[in-house]
């Protein structure tokens, strides 16, 4: 056996592999500084479904970390307010966190929603929406069903926050 000839031989070998890794790091940086992000907007919806109630209004204020939409006033079941969020295509682990604060006669929800790309495929045309219901706040929208050879929306509907009742009062 050659050891001169095999150490060499090791050498080539490690100069190939950092060629290739400054080539694959050369390459990604250039998709990195070509890439701009691509941008898709979809709204949140907060919506009254306070039916049976003597008193069905509600008041929400909604936040993101940074932007305070404020409070705003649903006085009956039907009234909703949208307001517009900005996701980046493509990205699915990072959401967008919007935290909205929920009043009624009933109780009082903290709603953390999250949002990716994804959710505004599923919500065109603002067809998802949080509603407020006398059991809490009910996500009602659309989800892919990939049951189906081609996969296609379904409505969903379920609750995802029960009332916080109001402390007794006596
Ligand atoms: C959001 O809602 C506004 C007003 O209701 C509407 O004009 C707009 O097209 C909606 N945007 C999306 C992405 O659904």
């Amino acid at each position: 056996m050659d050891l001169n000839n095999n150490k060499s031989n090791n050498v080539v070998k490690t100069l190939a592999r950092w060629c290739l890794l400054l080539q694959a790091f050369m390459i990604s940086s250039n998709t990195v500084a070509l890439k701009e992000p691509d941008y898709v907007n979809m709204n949140i919806t907060i919506r009254n479904s306070m039916t049976g109630l003597i008193r069905p209004e509600i008041v929400y204020r909604c936040q993101s970390k940074r932007k305070d939409y404020g409070w705003h006033r649903s006085p009956k079941p039907g009234v909703q307010f949208s307001f517009p969020i900005i996701l980046i295509k493509g990205e699915t682990k990072i959401p967008a966190i919007h935290i909205c604060q929920i009043r009624s006669v009933l109780g009082t929800a903290t709603l953390v929603i999250q949002n990716t790309y994804l959710d505004a495929e599923m919500c065109p045309r603002s067809s998802c929406a949080h509603e407020a219901t006398p059991k809490g706040i009910v996500f009602r929208g659309l989800e892919w069903d990939f049951k189906t050879v081609f996969p296609k929306l379904k409505p969903v509907e379920y609750l995802e926050l029960p009332w916080t009742p109001w402390p007794n009062r006596t």
